[in-house]
């Protein structure tokens, strides 16, 4: 066991189930539990194109890795019979806006019943054993229904969503909502949903995100193509909603408040709500190059700012922000750019968790 955690054993042993974990979040949220000392059990898509943060991180070897597809119900259930989770982290989703423009169908089928999935199938586990199964469902900030009118958005606002990616997820959190009322009422599963915004970090490797799409240009010593740099979003590191997730999963597990039991904003406080041009800026900072506007008149609708008002994650997990702007921006850079000249992927993101998690 390392010391990557947070001053307690509690990982050590448990038994973690990973939807996604092949993904951006996904890998470094496997990467953390297995440091510190879970049994981590994954299923998701094989890792998408070259590079990506699975293979980087060689995570194929370290854990309990498994292909499969979440829209098949069959296969979800066998997954969570076979592995008795103690702790569930659905990540799995199709999570990009454009894309949802592209196959609203695949989006929903894969957002919503992949996610229904999830919860039947932890609610079937419970009926043979009566162990505790925290589930943390992973949403976005874009479950809100943005009236791009400058509010932070507390838990209770209303839920909505123009493109079919927002709309899935919050149609997921209806369905969250409707299966804890229903079915896990003081029963052994506890589940919450968990609302983060925009996050960067190093190897995110999706295409039209920007921080990719700088870094590809960085690489390949073009000039950064900017398509909305007055857009201001939330921008925080990937590890901080991660240590919400696990903070999250931790108190459910450990407690039947029913305060855990409900969703939770994880997103940056104001100072840190920027507009895209900021994130070039600074990330020119760490590695030289230079930028350039291109506006796309026949890009699809996407929302305005929407801010996320954070105050409850504080009050109830002690969550908060521990990277500010430039110290975010600049560990996602200097992430790529030390892979990139030659660094070690597993022991650079193993000292930037190490370093958010110092005191
Ligand atoms: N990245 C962000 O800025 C952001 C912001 C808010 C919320 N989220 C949410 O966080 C989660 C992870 O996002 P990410 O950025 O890591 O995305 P990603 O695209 O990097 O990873 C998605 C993961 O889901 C898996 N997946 C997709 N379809 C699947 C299917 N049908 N069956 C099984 N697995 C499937 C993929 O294989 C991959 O492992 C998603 O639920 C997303 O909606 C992401």
């Amino acid at each position: 066991m390392s010391d990557l955690q947070a001053g307690n054993d509690f990982w050590a042993g448990k038994r973690v189930l990973i939807t996604g974990h092949t993904g951006f979040k996904g890998s470094w949220l496997s990467f953390w539990l297995d440091e510190m000392g879970a049994d981590v059990f994954g299923m998701a898509l094989a890792p998408e194109g070259q590079p990506n943060l699975f293979d980087q991180l060689g995570h194929e070897s370290e854990i309990d890795h498994m292909l499969g597809d979440i829209r098949d119900s069959d296969l979800v259930a066998q997954r969570v019979t076979q592995v008795q989770p103690d702790i569930v982290f659905h990540l799995a989703a199709q999570p990009l806006v454009l894309a949802s423009y592209e196959d609203p169908m695949q989006t929903w089928q894969t957002n919503v019943m992949g996610s229904l999935h999830v919860m039947q199938a932890c609610r079937a586990l419970s009926k043979t054993c009566s162990k505790t199964c925290a589930l943390v469902m992973v949403t976005t900030d874009k479950v809100y229904e943005n009236q791009e009118d400058g509010r932070a958005y507390k838990e209770d606002a209303s839920l909505g969503g123009y493109d079919p990616y927002s709309a899935s997820k919050a149609a997921m959190e209806i369905a969250i909502s409707s299966w804890r009322r229903s079915f896990m009422q003081d029963g052994p599963v506890r589940m919450a949903s968990a609302r983060a915004g925009n996050v960067i970090g190093g190897g995110d490797w999706a295409e039209n995100r920007i921080t990719p799409d700088i870094v590809r240009a960085l690489i390949a010593g073009q000039e950064i193509s900017v398509r909305n740099p007055g857009a201001v979003r939330p921008w925080q590191h990937v590890l901080e909603p991660l240590w919400g997730y696990i903070t999250l999963a931790e108190r459910l597990w450990t407690s039947d408040d029913a305060r855990y039991q409900s969703s939770f904003n994880l997103g940056p406080d104001m100072a840190d709500v920027r507009p895209v041009q900021d994130l070039v800026k600074a990330a020119l900072g760490h590695w030289s190059g230079t930028w350039h506007e291109t506006p796309d008149a026949a890009a699809p609708h996407e929302a305005g700012l929407l801010s996320l008002d954070n105050s409850r994650a504080a009050e109830v997990l002690g969550v908060t922000p521990r990277w500010g702007f430039d110290q975010t921006v600049g560990k996602t850079i200097s992430w790529y750019h030390a892979v990139q000249t030659g660094g070690d992927a597993p022991e650079i993101t193993r000292t930037q968790i190490r370093e958010f998690m110092a005191p």
